[in-house]
């Protein structure tokens, strides 16, 4: 180790390497074997870290030992193919390798001077993610952490465009009449979240209800926009869902931008489960009128198998986007007059220092190219619709939704006669099968009921997965039924 800095030698530098990618190449070694899950309470995992600041540096062998122990063998299952929670991708190797060398150049995509390569890379990625899904009139866009703050930077835009005219980024809303979105009922949470931080308010979230396929009624919306306009609200932006999270519903994308167009709204979509299945040919229906929208936001760490984080906001032209964020600052003054093409990344968003998001969705889509991750999509979605089929053959669970995309909602019935047995042995499955460990799948409520939710968003994923998932949840259900029952 060398005192005037925090470098080790080239020679010690270069054995830290090797040993974490050692660690790296265990992990796929045991990508199969692996569970899901690795069960410990909270207070024992707690005190594995439960240590003082530690003054003086360890060894950086004996600290990868450390490391390899408590954080990599205990690691929640995300890259293996046991993973059906939430919406979780497993990575690929090639982001594995960007992302280390992305931090080895530590450049910061902020000002283009800061980062030349990586504001173009990312402007690149911008305008493939846009070809990809057949939205070339989306020329402006920024990455960000994900879905979540894809949508809070497309609300924003929304909100400071729609309301420019009335001086909405000085100004503040006040005095303004409360004006109204409109999402399906089955919109994510982090559009609540949004409107909350935008000053919008939740209370001006007009969830709309759902038909039997869990898209948004249009009818109702209508007469929801109306009734608004009628009593001085100012309906101002509705959303549109390219794929829910709870059962990937896609709402009539067209017929949302028609009404958006007639109220005079913006339209903006979440795309960030489903936008990127956009590119499959076999769902161009599913997805007409997505070019319409105003602003959309995507996942990469969802449908382009990334590692945490990288979402990202498509708009029509980065204009809208710095009319939104420019904030001038004379310490970011920089612009030279014989190099104006330079796009500057912290006028068209919130965050000044930014990381280089950009280089592994980069390096993945040349790696992999677009056909063979848009494969793997379509395998997704294809087994999926495996898992429907299996759970319809047999007789021991039942279907509650199939999708267009890769996630199947159901219960397990076993031998079951009465309704009440049920709902209670899916509500004890969810914590069986998390302390069990050989997969990793939660639970949602549709229609007021509690289900069983697997998302397949993982290039992993194979038939025997879904057997041995299936399989699982059966032999789990058994073991609790072994344990006293309550009463009916
Ligand atoms: C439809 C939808 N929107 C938004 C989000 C939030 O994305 P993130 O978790 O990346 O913030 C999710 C996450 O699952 C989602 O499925």
């Amino acid at each position: 180790m060398n005192n005037n800095s925090l470098d080790l030698n080239q020679q010690e530098f270069a054995q830290l390497l090797a040993q974490s990618a050692q660690l790296v190449l265990e992990q796929f070694e045991q990508l199969t074997s692996a569970k899901a899950y690795h069960y410990h309470p909270q207070q024992e995992v707690a005190a594995w870290f439960d240590e003082a600041l530690p003054l003086e540096g360890m060894d950086t062998e004996a600290l990868l030992a450390e490391v390899r122990k408590k954080v990599m063998h205990t690691a929640t299952g995300n890259l293996g193919p046991n993973m059906y929670a939430y919406v979780m991708a497993g990575g690929t190797q090639v982001s594995i390798v960007a992302e280390q060398l992305a931090a080895t150049i530590n450049q910061n995509v902020t000002k283009w001077h800061l980062a030349p390569a990586i504001s173009e890379i990312e402007k690149r990625v911008i305008q493939w993610s846009a070809e990809m899904m057949g939205l070339e009139d989306m020329t402006g866009g920024v990455m960000v952490s994900g879905g979540s703050a894809a949508n809070l930077t497309g609300l924003t835009v929304a909100r400071n465009i729609a309301f420019e005219k009335f001086g909405v980024r000085k100004k503040g809303l006040f005095g303004l009449p409360p004006f109204t979105v409109y999402a399906a009922q089955e919109v994510h949470g982090c559009v609540d979240k949004s409107l909350d931080l935008l000053g919008i308010g939740t209370d001006q979230l007009r969830k709309i209800r759902t038909l039997p396929d869990f898209t948004i009624d249009l009818q109702a919306l209508e007469e929801q926009i109306i009734v608004d306009q009628a009593n001085g609200f100012h309906p101002f932006c509705v959303i549109g869902n390219a794929g829910t999270v709870n059962t990937g519903a896609i709402d009539d994308l067209d017929a949302l931008a028609a009404i958006a167009k007639k109220y005079e709204m913006w339209f903006h979509i979440d795309g960030a489960y489903g936008g990127l299945a956009a590119s499959l040919g076999s769902l161009q229906a599913e997805y007409k009128g997505l070019s319409k929208a105003d602003s959309i936001a995507i996942d990469f760490h969802k449908w382009l198998y990334q590692p945490f984080e990288a979402g990202c906001t498509l708009v029509k032209n980065w204009d809208t986007l710095r009319r939104t964020y420019f904030k001038k600052a004379d310490y970011l003054d920089t612009a030279l007059e014989e190099d104006r093409g330079r796009l500057e990344f912290n006028e068209h968003t919130f965050q000044l220092s930014r990381n280089a998001k950009a280089l592994k969705v980069w390096m993945s889509m040349k790696a992999y190219g677009i056909r063979r991750i848009k494969d793997m999509i379509q395998k997704d979605i294809d087994l999926a619709h495996y898992l429907a089929d299996q759970v319809e053959q047999v007789s021991d669970f039942e279907l509650k939704s199939r999708s267009e995309l890769a996630v199947t909602c159901f219960r397990y019935t076993g031998n079951f006669d009465r309704e009440a047995e049920i709902i209670d042995i899916n509500a004890r499955l969810i914590a069986a099968l998390e302390k069990d460990g050989r997969v990793f799948i939660t639970g949602t409520r549709l229609n007021d009921e509690f289900v069983l939710r697997a998302c397949l968003t993982n290039h992993r994923k194979q038939k025997e997965s879904i057997d041995y998932l299936l399989n699982v949840i059966r032999e789990t259900a058994k073991t609790l039924q072994h344990e006293p029952q309550p009463s009916y």
